[in-house]
């Protein structure tokens, strides 16, 4: 079966990395963005360089941040984060890298320096110029206020702490993430359309160095083809059986 298999690979590995996308975190509630219903289906995401360049995308950029448009502030994790979290806790699994926004690898218990997040984090906002950290509740008063939202240190944009298209990714993130990839033995992507990239090379970089290559995904992945094992199906129910088997 899917989970025997899935756990038999886990067993031989001695160095699991789990890979994840918006599909690990569904299962919370949360929509993933490319799926019907998904995120980019109901709204156009905001590039970056408009960001930066137009006091109007500010300005309805925090208006998303503050109205919850994401609508999923007070998500829980699910059986498939706690599932990595377990993996983790047994040093099975060294690194978590996520795409994912949404803070719930930390919050099921996996500590914040296992848990790579090449796309940034979205409960709370940086400044662009000095990098200083800002909570959102902080910044409400000046969006109320309709204020262009400002470092208080350097008058750089303050913004969502996310990577936004069009924006650098996190660099000593993403070599952290480049090294994880390269010691893998198992590489175990749950979740993931695998379409963005740079991340979406990762699984990539850790086939090439040796390791095997495991995707969980509802559907097809254009990565498929190099995996060693492919399953179609829902990561909760998938991970709860694979854990029994361990
Ligand atoms: P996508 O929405 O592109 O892909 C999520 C995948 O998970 C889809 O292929 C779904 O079929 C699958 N899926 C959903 N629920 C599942 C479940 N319970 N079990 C198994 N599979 C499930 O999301 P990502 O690949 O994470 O970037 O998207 C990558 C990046 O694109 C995101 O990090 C975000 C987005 O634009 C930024 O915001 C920079
Ligand atoms: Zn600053």
């Amino acid at each position: 079966t899917d989970a025997k298999n899935l756990a038999h690979m886990i067993q031989v590995a001695e160095r699991v990395v789990v890979f994840t996308g918006a599909g690990i975190s569904t299962e919370s509630g949360i929509p993933d963005f490319r799926s019907p219903g998904g995120v980019w289906s109901k709204m156009k995401p905001i590039m970056f360089q408009d960001f930066v360049a137009s006091r109007d995308a500010r300005r309805e950029a925090w208006t998303r941040v503050f109205n919850k448009t994401a609508g999923w502030t007070g998500a829980e994790p699910n059986a498939g984060h706690y599932a990595v979290a377990k993996l983790v806790e047994a040093g099975k699994v060294t690194s978590v890298i996520t795409q994912n926004v949404d803070n719930l690898h930390q919050a099921s218990g996996v500590p914040a320096d296992k848990v790579i997040e090449v796309h940034g984090n979205a409960s709370y906002a940086k400044c662009l110029q000095c990098g200083k950290r800002y909570e959102f509740e902080a910044l409400r008063h000046r969006w109320e206020a309709d204020e262009d939202i400002t470092c208080m240190f350097c008058t750089g944009l303050v913004k969502s702490a996310t990577i936004s298209f069009g924006q650098a990714m996190p660099e000593a993130e993403m070599e952290r993430a480049t090294e994880e990839a390269l010691l893998a033995d198992l590489f175990l992507v749950l979740g993931s359309s695998l379409v963005v990239y740079p991340a979406a090379g990762l699984p990539v970089v850790a086939k090439k160095a040796g390791s095997r290559l495991a995707i969980v995904n509802r559907e097809e992945t254009d990565l498929d083809p190099y995996a060693d094992l492919v399953l179609n199906t829902d990561i909760g129910p998938l991970m709860s059986a694979v854990m029994e088997r361990l």
